[in-house]
């Protein structure tokens, strides 16, 4: 994404002002380009990316944990499959909390497409235990499956250039476990992961189906007296 600003940049004004200029804007891209926090993405190809805040990537090529996805990515959907309803052991028992980048959210809410870079992060967190039918628990709200502990985290990724061969899509598991979670992760083969998306998925790899709801911006409301009471 810095990349594309400072080329744009040099385009337009070395027509204007001549190759000086240019000079100039390259000394003050390499010094943005130290900034510790742009590091990782002047490394990689970065530009290619539609979203700015962009996976990054550890020289070995893994996925770096995004940090702050809990305050800063938008909450899509909370998918749960717990034991209790699986025989007693499911796969991932846990709510399947969906965040994605907002940027990418907006996006897809415009074009109904996912941008180069989207990364779709779900943290399963543990249901509180119950002792009721399947493992329910009966709170004043009613009966039914309550938030415990986070329990792990799943990311995939959405890069055409990297992840080819499954459909675009890489796959990572950061651990099913409390926190913390590892700090990066390198990429699931086909089997475990990629393999059930491409067959299943019923829109570019993404379940998105389960987070429509979410997507769908609210109807706008019909009272335009909002706060008068007559
Ligand atoms: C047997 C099929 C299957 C396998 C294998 C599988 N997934 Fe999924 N995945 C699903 C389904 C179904 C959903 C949506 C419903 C849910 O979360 O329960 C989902 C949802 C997701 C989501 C949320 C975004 C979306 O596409 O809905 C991520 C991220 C994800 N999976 C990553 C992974 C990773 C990483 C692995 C491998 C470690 C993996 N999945 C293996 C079936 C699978």
């Amino acid at each position: 994404m810095l990349g594309m600003k400072i080329k744009k940049g040099i385009t337009r004004k070395g027509r204007l002002l001549g190759l000086g200029t240019i000079g100039v804007l390259l000394i003050g891209g390499g010094l943005l380009a130290n900034k510790p926090e742009s590091a990782a993405a002047e490394k990689g190809p970065q530009a290619k990316y539609d979203v700015e805040v962009a996976p990054k990537w550890t020289d070995a090529g893994e996925l770096m944990l995004p940090g702050n996805f809990r305050e800063d990515w938008v909450f899509i959907g909370s998918p749960i499959t717990p034991d209790g309803l699986n025989g007693g052991h499911a796969n991932f028992p846990e709510f399947h909390n969906v965040y994605v980048q907002r940027e990418a959210f907006i996006k897809y809410r415009k074009t109904n497409k996912w941008p180069e870079g989207t990364m779709m992060l779900k943290e399963l967190q543990r249901t509180s235990p119950g002792d009721g039918p399947n493992g329910s628990k009966t709170e004043p709200s009613g009966t039914g499956y309550f938030p415990g502990g986070p329990n792990g985290v799943d990311i995939s990724v959405k890069d055409s250039t990297k992840f080819p061969k499954s459909k675009n899509w890489g796959f990572f598991n950061f651990g099913h476990h409390k926190p913390p979670y590892a700090a990066s992760a390198k990429e699931q083969p086909l089997a475990k992961c990629a393999g059930c998306h491409i067959a299943n998925a019923p829109e570019d790899m993404v379940y998105v189906d389960f987070y429509k709801p979410i997507l769908d911006p609210l109807p706008a409301p019909t009272n335009t007296d909002a706060g008068n009471d007559k």
